[in-house]
């Protein structure tokens, strides 16, 4: 046996080391299994909007009656499919940000009134605006695929305003901005400069 192993086989031989590897294994998978259930949660609308009463007298209020809300199909955007990317490490990300959001309610106490929280409402959507300008707008992409809309059945402002888009290297957020919430004071999204990635 290389002499690598030594300190293995020692372990090996203390006695209960059977058991504490088992207890590990134990301790393990009920960690992994409440943290997926928790990242499940946490992902909810449940829990984004009714979590801290900052969210619910103000960007969930907002959201209510919404054309993401409620439309004429009953097919829904919720926070966290405008909030948290679909795939899996950028979705674990994102969470670390729900974390400071909640760093912020609890620790710093930076946000943790609805007067508090309006005060620094332009630099929370400028962060929303900065990330989806960066990525192409990706998460309303997941839904809504833009070489698959029906220029015939748009409005003539709509189709007008989408082949701006495609000319100008544009990106969904630069015009559709506080769809969702209201809009709050300061440069808009196109204002803030071109870092789309504008692959449309
Ligand atoms: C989970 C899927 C989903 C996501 C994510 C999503 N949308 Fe939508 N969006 C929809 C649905 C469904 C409708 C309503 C369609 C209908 O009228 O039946 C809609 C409607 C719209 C409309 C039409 C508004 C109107 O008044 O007719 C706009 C504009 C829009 N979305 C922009 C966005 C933007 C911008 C984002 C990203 C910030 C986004 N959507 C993210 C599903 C989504
Ligand atoms: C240059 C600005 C601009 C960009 C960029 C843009 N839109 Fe639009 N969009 C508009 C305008 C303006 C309308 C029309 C609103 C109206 O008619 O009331 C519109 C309408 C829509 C509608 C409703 C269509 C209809 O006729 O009812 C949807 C859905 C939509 N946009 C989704 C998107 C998505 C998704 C993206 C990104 C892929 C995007 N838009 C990018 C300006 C833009
Ligand atoms: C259709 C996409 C969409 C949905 C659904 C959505 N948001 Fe947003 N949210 C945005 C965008 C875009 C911004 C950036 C500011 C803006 O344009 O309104 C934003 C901004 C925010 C902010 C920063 C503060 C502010 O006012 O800008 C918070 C907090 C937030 N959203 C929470 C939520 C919660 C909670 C829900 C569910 C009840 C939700 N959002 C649903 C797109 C969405």
């Amino acid at each position: 046996m290389p002499r690598i192993f030594a300190p293995l086989r020692r372990w090996g031989a203390r006695p209960g080391s059977l058991a504490m590897l088992v207890a590990g294994l134990a301790i393990g998978a009920l960690t992994f299994g409440s943290l997926g259930s928790f990242m499940v949660y946490a992902n909810s609308e449940q829990f984004c909007a009714n979590s801290c009463h900052e969210m619910t007298s103000t960007v969930a209020l907002e959201y209510k009656n919404s054309i993401h809300d409620i439309n004429r199909s009953g097919m829904r955007a919720t926070c966290n499919d405008c909030h948290v990317p679909h795939e899996h490490i950028p979705n674990y990300l994102a969470k670390m940000g729900l974390f400071s959001d909640l760093w912020g309610h609890f620790v710093t106490h930076s946000i943790d009134t609805p007067a508090k929280f309006e005060a620094k409402r332009y630099e929370l959507a400028k962060r929303v605006w900065v990330d989806m300008k960066a990525n192409d707008s990706r998460e309303c992409r997941f839904c809504h695929t833009a070489a698959k809309m029906d220029a015939a059945k748009q409005t003539t402002t709509a189709k007008k305003r989408h082949d701006k888009m495609r000319k100008e290297n544009l990106t969904c957020i630069d015009c559709h901005f506080a769809i969702s919430h209201k809009e709050p004071d300061g440069p808009g999204p196109k204002e803030l400069g071109q870092v789309a990635t504008g692959k449309q």
